[in-house]
């Protein structure tokens, strides 16, 4: 099986699970950075729906919702689906394929030590709980990257610990099946005869950035997000509950704080940022308030063409040009994959039959 394109732009591979809404730490800490990647990079964003059932088995709806939501996010955010490719993770048969095998390649003890793993089951409150396919979800990550074989993954803060298995894993297969050396070094294993790149994460401008509770990172489970979807109005109000503890616009100000935080991500004119620090450190007749209303400003300002673009697919027929264009990402994603699969299981000494999958 050969892939329809011959496409020479070095690949990017990210995703993000289906939770909901997207909201500003997503966008500085990854999305931003795809949006500006699509012209140089063969990118493939990947909404992980199968993931999704890891923590909400019981609830096919709302991840159906979700599924599609997200998409519209990332539509809205600028993502071009003629540049980028849209990959439902749930359409593609060598990620499960793939997640198998490498799940033999890496120790039960390694993947529960992932250090994203145990945040994740402390802030969900999973305890012992959680299903026995929701560790398996870090191999899986492992074969939703790899599968597509990327140079380089842009990711938040917190999945670096995913991004650092998968590397293991890829040394592990192209040592294990393609013979290629343990002392090689991670650019070259390609060269050496390794199927698999050694891929790259790539964190976003601001790694972490605090919710409006002004002490936690924004998360929509914890009730402290500005959503792209957000109202100007939404978003003066909620940064004015941001607490910066500082008393009046005389006191000298610290502009490590939460607010300064959103001044640095969300203010573009450097000049204007560095004069704000100046003024606020020295306790320079700028209140909180002043300060507040014109970080809200950057982001409203920033937000109102997403909102324009989404308004596009909140119509009637808006579902429709969703499930269009994840149809024509799966068209684009299985043959990619489909060869990556092939490639594996032929090292892998399990080449019995031609694969049989079809896609039109
Ligand atoms: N685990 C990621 C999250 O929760 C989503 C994800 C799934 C992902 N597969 C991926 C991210 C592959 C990057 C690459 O946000």
């Amino acid at each position: 099986m050969t892939p329809t394109t011959t496409e020479s732009r070095p690949r990017i591979l990210t995703g993000d699970t289906p939770t909901g809404r997207l909201h500003l730490g997503h966008w500085v800490g990854s999305v931003e950075n795809r949006v500006a990647l699509q012209d140089e990079y063969d990118c493939y964003f990947l909404v992980a729906n199968m993931h999704a059932f890891t923590t909400r088995a019981d609830k096919p709806d709302e991840i159906r919702e979700s599924t599609l939501e997200i998409v519209k996010d990332w539509l809205a955010c600028g993502v071009d689906p003629d540049k980028a490719t849209v990959v439902l993770q749930s359409e593609i048969p060598a990620i499960v394929e793939l997640s198998w095998y490498f799940a033999m390649l890496i120790p039960f003890n390694r993947v529960m030590r992932n250090p994203t793993l145990k945040t994740e089951i402390d802030a969900k409150g999973l305890g012992d709980h959680y299903s026995f396919g929701f560790p398996l979800y870090a191999v899986g990550q492992c074969a939703d990257i790899l599968v597509f074989r990327p140079e380089l993954v842009p990711v938040g803060e917190d999945q670096v610990a995913h991004i650092e298995m998968t590397r293991e894993v890829a040394r592990r297969f192209n040592q294990v099946y393609c013979g290629v050396d343990p002392q090689t070094e991670d650019a070259d294993y390609v060269n050496a005869g390794g199927l698999f790149p050694i891929p790259r994460a790539k964190v976003g401008r601001v790694a972490r950035l605090p919710g409006t509770d002004g002490v936690n990172k924004m998360s929509k489970s914890l009730n402290n997000a500005i959503f792209l979807t957000d109202t100007p109005k939404q978003v003066k109000k909620k940064l004015g509950q941001l607490y910066t503890g500082r008393q009046g616009m005389d006191e000298p100000g610290d502009t490590t704080n939460s607010l300064f935080q959103y001044v640095r991500a969300f203010i573009h004119d450097e000049a204007r940022v560095r004069e704000l620090e100046d003024r606020y450190a020295k306790g320079d007749n700028i209140g909180d308030g002043h300060v507040k209303a014109e970080v809200a400003e950057a982001i409203s300002g920033l937000l109102a063409p997403m909102q324009d673009r989404r308004a596009r697919y909140d119509t009637p027929g808006g579902e429709d040009e969703i499930i269009d264009v994840i149809r024509a990402g799966i068209a684009k994603a299985t043959p990619v994959a489909e060869q990556t699969l092939e490639r594996a299981k032929l090292a892998m000494k399990l080449d019995f039959t031609p694969r049989t999958i079809s896609f039109a």
